[in-house]
Protein backbone atom coordinates (compact mmCIF):
# COMPACT_ATOMS: atom_id res chain seq x y z
CA UNK A 1 0.00 0.00 0.00
CA UNK A 2 1.13 3.23 -0.89
CA UNK A 3 0.44 6.67 1.16
CA UNK A 4 -2.87 6.65 3.19
CA UNK A 5 -3.39 10.20 1.83
CA UNK A 6 -4.70 12.02 -1.40
CA UNK A 7 -1.07 14.13 -2.04
CA UNK A 8 -2.58 15.33 -5.52
CA UNK A 9 -5.06 14.29 -8.24
CA UNK A 10 -2.77 12.73 -10.59
CA UNK A 11 -1.77 10.50 -7.11
CA UNK A 12 -2.63 7.13 -7.96
CA UNK A 13 -2.28 4.07 -5.80
CA UNK A 14 -2.67 0.53 -5.93
CA UNK A 15 -5.07 -1.35 -4.51
CA UNK A 16 -4.92 -5.23 -4.58
CA UNK A 17 -4.68 -5.93 -8.27
CA UNK A 18 -6.18 -2.42 -9.80
CA UNK A 19 -5.21 1.25 -9.93
CA UNK A 20 -7.50 3.39 -7.97
CA UNK A 21 -7.15 7.74 -8.36
CA UNK A 22 -8.92 10.26 -5.71
CA UNK A 23 -12.36 10.59 -5.68
CA UNK A 24 -13.45 12.16 -2.04
CA UNK A 25 -10.72 13.98 0.29
CA UNK A 26 -11.04 12.81 3.64
CA UNK A 27 -12.04 16.76 4.57
CA UNK A 28 -15.13 16.45 2.13
CA UNK A 29 -15.92 13.25 3.84
CA UNK A 30 -15.98 14.67 7.42
CA UNK A 31 -18.79 17.80 5.81
CA UNK A 32 -20.54 14.70 4.68
CA UNK A 33 -20.54 12.93 7.64
CA UNK A 34 -21.33 16.12 9.62
CA UNK A 35 -24.51 17.13 7.65
CA UNK A 36 -26.10 13.72 7.96
CA UNK A 37 -25.43 13.55 11.71
CA UNK A 38 -26.77 17.15 11.70
CA UNK A 39 -29.92 15.96 10.14
CA UNK A 40 -30.19 13.64 12.19
CA UNK A 41 -29.71 14.67 15.55
CA UNK A 42 -32.27 17.62 14.07
CA UNK A 43 -35.19 14.70 13.22
CA UNK A 44 -34.58 12.31 16.04
CA UNK A 45 -33.51 15.26 19.31
CA UNK A 46 -34.95 14.09 22.42
CA UNK A 47 -35.21 10.47 21.57
CA UNK A 48 -32.95 6.93 21.83
CA UNK A 49 -31.99 5.46 18.76
CA UNK A 50 -30.32 2.52 17.80
CA UNK A 51 -27.50 2.59 15.26
CA UNK A 52 -27.79 -1.04 12.88
CA UNK A 53 -24.12 -0.69 11.56
CA UNK A 54 -23.79 -2.96 8.35
CA UNK A 55 -20.09 -4.86 8.91
CA UNK A 56 -18.19 -4.83 7.91
CA UNK A 57 -17.69 -1.70 5.17
CA UNK A 58 -20.25 0.76 6.98
CA UNK A 59 -17.50 0.01 10.44
CA UNK A 60 -15.82 3.78 9.98
CA UNK A 61 -18.41 5.93 8.47
CA UNK A 62 -20.47 4.52 11.85
CA UNK A 63 -17.51 5.14 13.98
CA UNK A 64 -17.56 8.78 13.05
CA UNK A 65 -20.86 9.65 13.20
CA UNK A 66 -22.34 8.62 16.24
CA UNK A 67 -19.67 10.29 17.52
CA UNK A 68 -21.59 13.18 16.48
CA UNK A 69 -24.69 12.41 17.20
CA UNK A 70 -26.70 14.25 20.21
CA UNK A 71 -29.41 11.44 21.60
CA UNK A 72 -28.98 8.29 23.70
CA UNK A 73 -27.50 5.86 21.10
CA UNK A 74 -27.18 1.82 20.57
CA UNK A 75 -25.10 0.60 18.93
CA UNK A 76 -26.09 -2.82 16.82
CA UNK A 77 -24.53 -4.93 14.26
CA UNK A 78 -25.57 -7.20 11.26
CA UNK A 79 -23.76 -8.72 8.66
CA UNK A 80 -24.60 -8.09 5.15
CA UNK A 81 -22.33 -9.65 2.42
CA UNK A 82 -23.01 -9.26 -1.82
CA UNK A 83 -20.20 -8.09 -3.44
CA UNK A 84 -17.50 -11.32 -2.29
CA UNK A 85 -14.04 -10.61 -4.24
CA UNK A 86 -15.68 -8.55 -7.48
CA UNK A 87 -16.33 -5.34 -7.98
CA UNK A 88 -19.66 -6.19 -9.20
CA UNK A 89 -23.10 -7.07 -6.35
CA UNK A 90 -23.79 -10.53 -6.73
CA UNK A 91 -27.90 -9.46 -6.66
CA UNK A 92 -27.78 -11.80 -3.26
CA UNK A 93 -27.75 -10.50 -0.05
CA UNK A 94 -26.58 -12.54 3.04
CA UNK A 95 -28.03 -11.32 5.99
CA UNK A 96 -25.92 -12.84 9.26
CA UNK A 97 -25.92 -11.85 13.20
CA UNK A 98 -29.06 -9.41 13.06
CA UNK A 99 -29.49 -10.80 16.97
CA UNK A 100 -30.05 -7.06 17.69
CA UNK A 101 -33.70 -6.27 19.91
CA UNK A 102 -35.36 -3.95 17.49
CA UNK A 103 -38.68 -4.13 18.29
CA UNK A 104 -40.31 -0.42 19.50
CA UNK A 105 -36.47 1.12 18.39
CA UNK A 106 -36.22 3.60 16.18
CA UNK A 107 -33.60 2.06 14.12
CA UNK A 108 -31.38 3.82 11.78
CA UNK A 109 -29.30 1.76 9.44
CA UNK A 110 -25.62 2.70 8.89
CA UNK A 111 -24.83 1.74 5.16
CA UNK A 112 -21.61 2.57 3.32
CA UNK A 113 -22.88 2.58 0.28
CA UNK A 114 -25.96 2.04 -1.53
CA UNK A 115 -25.44 -0.06 -5.15
CA UNK A 116 -28.33 -2.25 -6.40
CA UNK A 117 -29.96 -1.87 -3.31
CA UNK A 118 -30.77 -5.47 -2.51
CA UNK A 119 -28.90 -5.48 0.68
CA UNK A 120 -31.39 -2.33 1.99
CA UNK A 121 -34.40 -3.91 0.41
CA UNK A 122 -33.23 -7.24 2.18
CA UNK A 123 -32.64 -5.48 5.57
CA UNK A 124 -35.98 -3.46 5.62
CA UNK A 125 -38.27 -6.58 4.73
CA UNK A 126 -36.08 -8.59 7.34
CA UNK A 127 -36.30 -5.57 10.47
CA UNK A 128 -39.90 -4.59 8.70
CA UNK A 129 -40.82 -8.65 10.31
CA UNK A 130 -39.66 -7.57 14.25
CA UNK A 131 -41.70 -4.27 14.92
CA UNK A 132 -39.46 -1.52 15.17
CA UNK A 133 -40.65 2.20 16.21
CA UNK A 134 -39.43 3.55 13.07
CA UNK A 135 -36.77 2.39 10.16
CA UNK A 136 -34.31 5.21 8.55
CA UNK A 137 -31.16 5.01 6.48
CA UNK A 138 -28.31 6.53 6.42
CA UNK A 139 -25.71 5.75 3.48
CA UNK A 140 -22.28 8.17 3.12
CA UNK A 141 -22.76 6.97 -0.59
CA UNK A 142 -25.16 5.87 -3.19
CA UNK A 143 -25.24 4.89 -6.59
CA UNK A 144 -28.98 5.87 -7.95
CA UNK A 145 -27.89 5.12 -11.53
CA UNK A 146 -27.96 1.30 -10.67
CA UNK A 147 -30.70 1.00 -7.78
CA UNK A 148 -32.86 -1.87 -8.70
CA UNK A 149 -35.42 -1.41 -6.35
CA UNK A 150 -37.36 1.60 -5.48
CA UNK A 151 -35.40 2.77 -2.18
CA UNK A 152 -35.77 5.99 0.00
CA UNK A 153 -32.91 6.86 1.61
CA UNK A 154 -33.45 9.24 4.16
CA UNK A 155 -29.66 10.63 4.62
CA UNK A 156 -27.33 10.40 1.82
CA UNK A 157 -23.67 11.93 2.15
CA UNK A 158 -23.72 12.07 -1.66
CA UNK A 159 -25.03 10.27 -4.78
CA UNK A 160 -21.94 9.44 -7.13
CA UNK A 161 -21.63 7.54 -10.19
CA UNK A 162 -21.92 3.68 -10.28
CA UNK A 163 -17.96 3.64 -10.51
CA UNK A 164 -16.19 1.52 -8.06
CA UNK A 165 -14.73 3.01 -5.14
CA UNK A 166 -12.65 2.09 -2.34
CA UNK A 167 -11.52 3.20 1.11
CA UNK A 168 -12.99 5.06 4.01
CA UNK A 169 -14.32 1.63 5.08
CA UNK A 170 -15.39 0.31 1.66
CA UNK A 171 -13.23 -2.76 0.29
CA UNK A 172 -12.18 -3.94 -3.02
CA UNK A 173 -11.59 -8.27 -2.46
CA UNK A 174 -10.73 -7.14 1.32
CA UNK A 175 -8.51 -4.79 0.58
CA UNK A 176 -8.41 -0.70 1.36
CA UNK A 177 -10.92 -0.29 4.37
CA UNK A 178 -8.36 1.92 6.04
CA UNK A 179 -7.84 4.42 3.57
CA UNK A 180 -8.60 7.68 5.21
CA UNK A 181 -10.20 9.48 1.97
CA UNK A 182 -11.92 7.58 -1.07
CA UNK A 183 -10.50 6.16 -3.60
CA UNK A 184 -12.33 5.07 -7.27
CA UNK A 185 -11.23 2.81 -10.03
CA UNK A 186 -9.05 4.06 -12.70
CA UNK A 187 -8.42 1.62 -16.13
CA UNK A 188 -4.68 2.93 -16.30
CA UNK A 189 -2.15 0.69 -15.55
CA UNK A 190 -0.22 1.42 -12.65
CA UNK A 191 2.91 3.21 -13.85
P1 LIG B 1 -26.12 -3.54 -2.94
O1 LIG B 1 -26.77 -4.62 -2.16
O2 LIG B 1 -25.96 -3.91 -4.40
O3 LIG B 1 -26.79 -2.20 -2.78
O4 LIG B 1 -24.62 -3.44 -2.47
C1 LIG B 1 -24.30 -2.79 -1.29
C2 LIG B 1 -23.01 -3.29 -0.70
O5 LIG B 1 -22.05 -3.58 -1.69
C3 LIG B 1 -22.43 -2.22 0.18
O6 LIG B 1 -22.77 -2.46 1.51
C4 LIG B 1 -20.96 -2.36 -0.03
O7 LIG B 1 -20.43 -3.21 0.94
C5 LIG B 1 -20.81 -3.00 -1.37
N1 LIG B 1 -20.46 -2.01 -2.41
C6 LIG B 1 -21.28 -1.42 -3.31
N2 LIG B 1 -20.63 -0.57 -4.12
C7 LIG B 1 -19.33 -0.62 -3.71
C8 LIG B 1 -18.13 0.06 -4.15
O8 LIG B 1 -18.09 0.87 -5.11
N3 LIG B 1 -17.00 -0.25 -3.46
C9 LIG B 1 -16.97 -1.12 -2.41
N4 LIG B 1 -18.06 -1.77 -1.98
C10 LIG B 1 -19.23 -1.51 -2.62
MG1 LIG C 1 -21.48 -3.28 2.90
Amino acid sequence: MTDNSIISPDHRIRVHDRTFRPYIHRDEIQDMVRDIAKRINHDFSGQEVTALVILKGAMVFASDLIRMLSMPVIVEFARASSYGNSMTSSGTTAIEGLLADVTDRNVIIIEDIVDTGTTIHELIKHLGGLQPKSITIAALLSKPAVHNETLTIDYVGREIAPDFVVGYGMDYAGHGRQLDAIWVVTEEPLA
